[in-house]
This record gives structure tokens, C-alpha cells and sequence, in this order.
């Protein structure tokens, strides 16, 4: 499909691996134009957006919600602790009442991997599904806002040395970032405790140690320790993770003057980085999540331009 003026249209947004590299970079442009206040979206009638979130968040559900009120849409509150889902209502027909009261976008966050398929294969449910992530499977609109801190910074990904690190088998991000990252031409390395990496991960990168490639790295993307996802720690004390694969101030001082730090937060401090790090001159963390928004829009948009 051809992609004018990096306007990309798309009926749902469920996971980076549907996205073509246009569009990709559709988005990623239409987020920087954003945020330079370059690009500007007038709704055509009253759209309305609900935000599901049926676990945690802090920066996907409020930056969603910046992003909805800036294109101008009507956000509709649900919390699902007030909601029918106490009454035993499934995701399903949760999902079928929005769409029968005429919410045009669902975001939604849930602990079941793949929760979209039954929503997005279904006849009946027309609103448009926005995945905010799905258990361990995906967080297309975090990748989204990673790759465009990546692009503002160095302007491709191609041959960018990536280190993604930590606890990769739990992280729906991880997931969607290295999907993507080689397919836009990036080299990946991974780093962090075995036990947290699979195999199959080796299609996309190669598995090492930190202290290999710390000196190497344009980009260091470290992961939060999903501490909610384990059956345990497997013994790890917060002092020997971070000494074995936390980025220590020693590790800092080894990067290349160029290289950036990235975590997609929340980030348990002295743990996957050291406390004074977070807000480091290397650190992007801040503007990972400021340009949160903006991407988010650039999705919002796209979902609305699938609907015209
Ligand atoms: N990075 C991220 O998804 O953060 P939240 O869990 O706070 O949304």
C-alpha cells in the first residue's frame, strides 16, 4: 500500500508483526510531525475512545488519554473494578456493549495473551481494537514510541548496534522491539540472565554478555524485572542483579559518547539501572515517555483513517 504524507491507515492495531516497514515509519513520522506541531487532526463527526485497562499502568493509560483529548475525542471512563466484569462478564461481551454503544476505539490492556483475536475475528463487534499490551505477547504502541525516540535520535536503525537486556521472556516489549528492529536493518545483541531468555530469540540476535558489548552499543534497552510474572526470583537479591546485569555507573562511563539508554519504565530503581542514572545525560527515558503521546496519536489517527 502506498503511504502519502505518512498517513497510515488501519482497522486495529494488535501487533508490530502486521505492520509493514511503511507503515512503521508512516507512524513514527506522523508521531515526529506531532510533536513539532506540524501535523494537526480535525475530527470528522464525534468519535469516542474507551480505555479497558484490566491490569496495571501509569504511562499507556494517561498517555493514551492525552493523546484521545488532543486529537479531540470523547473519552469514555471505564474501570474495571466497578464495571460488570465483577458480575462475571467476559472481555467478550464487555467489548460487544462498547461496540454496540457506538465507541469507535477499545484500547485495551489484559493479562491474557493474544486477548484480541476472538475480538478482532468477530462479525458482531465493530469498534476498532488498540492493544496497550497483552500478557507477555505484545505492546505495539510502546515499540511504537521506542523506535521513534531511536529515529529523532539517530535517523535509522540500520546497522544501530541494539542491546536489549534483562527479563526478556516476560517482556511484551522486548517482544515487539526485536520483531521489528531487525526487520528495519538494526543489530541485535541480547544480555541478562539465562533463565530469562528462550532460543528463539537467537533468530533475531545473539545472546551475550553485558560487559561484551557494553562499549559497543548505540542503543542500551534495558528491561524492567517482571517481578508479577515469576514464580520466583530465582534467588536473585536486587545488589546481584544489578551488579551481574544493571547498568552501574561503571557501565555508563563505558558507553560510547553517542549511545542512549532506554527503559520502557516502570523501572525499579538500583535494580535494571542505578537511581542517578534515570535522569542521565544518556538517558532517553523521559523523552520515551513524552513521545508516548505522540505516537499514540499517530495510532489514533491511523485507526480513524481506517473508518473514514
Ligand atoms: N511502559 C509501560 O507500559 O508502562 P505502564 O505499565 O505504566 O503503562
Amino acid at each position: 500500500m502506498a503511504i502519502i504524507d505518512n498517513m497510515v491507515s488501519l482497522k486495529h492495531l494488535v501487533t508490530m508483526e502486521t505492520l509493514t516497514n511503511e507503515e512503521v515509519l508512516g507512524l513514527i513520522k506522523r508521531g515526529i510531525a506531532f510533536k513539532k506541531n506540524e501535523a494537526h487532526f480535525t475530527p470528522e463527526r464525534q468519535y469516542f475512545a474507551a480505555n479497558l485497562f484490566f491490569e496495571s499502568s501509569t504511562r499507556t493509560h494517561k498517555s493514551f488519554e492525552v493523546a484521545e483529548r488532543k486529537l479531540g475525542l470523547d473519552v469514555i471512563e471505564f474501570d474495571a473494578k466497578t464495571s460488570s466484569v465483577n458480575k462475571g462478564e467476559t472481555l467478550y461481551d464487555t467489548i460487544l456493549t462498547m461496540s454496540s454503544l457506538g465507541i469507535d476505539i477499545c484500547v485495551i490492556r489484559h493479562a491474557k495473551e493474544d486477548y484480541y483475536k476472538e475480538l478482532i475475528g468477530s462479525r458482531t463487534i465493530q469498534t476498532s481494537i488498540v492493544n496497550g499490551g497483552d500478557g507477555s505477547g505484545q505492546h505495539p504502541s510502546q515499540c511504537l514510541l521506542d523506535l521513534m525516540t531511536i529515529y529523532e535520535e539517530f535517523g535509522r536503525f540500520e546497522q544501530l548496534k541494539v542491546a536489549i537486556v534483562g527479563d526478556i521472556t516476560h517482556s511484551r516489549v522486548a517482544k515487539s522491539n526485536m520483531q521489528i528492529l531487525k526487520r528495519l536493518g538494526a543489530e541485535l545483541y541480547f544480555a541478562g540472565p539465562e533463565q530469562w531468555y528462550s532460543d528463539e530469540f537467537d533468530v533475531y540476535g545473539k545472546h551475550v554478555d553485558l560487559d561484551e558489548i557494553v562499549d559497543e552499543v548505540d542503543v542500551m534497552m534495558m528491561l524492567r524485572v517482571q517481578h508479577e510474572r515469576h514464580d520466583s526470583d530465582k534467588g536473585f537479591s536486587k545488589e546481584t542483579y544489578h551488579n551481574r546485569y544493571g547498568l552501574t555507573q561503571e557501565r555508563y562511563n563505558r558507553l560510547k559518547p553517542s549511545a542512549i539508554i532506554m527503559h520502557p519504565a516502570p523501572v525499579n530503581r538500583d535494580v535494571e539501572i542505578a537511581s542517578q542514572l534515570v535522569e542521565a545525560p544518556k538517558s532517553r527515558i523521559a523523552t520515551q515517555m513524552q513521545n508516548g503521546v505522540f505516537v499514540r496519536m499517530a495510532i489514533l489517527e491511523a485507526v480513524l483513517n481506517g473508518k473514514a
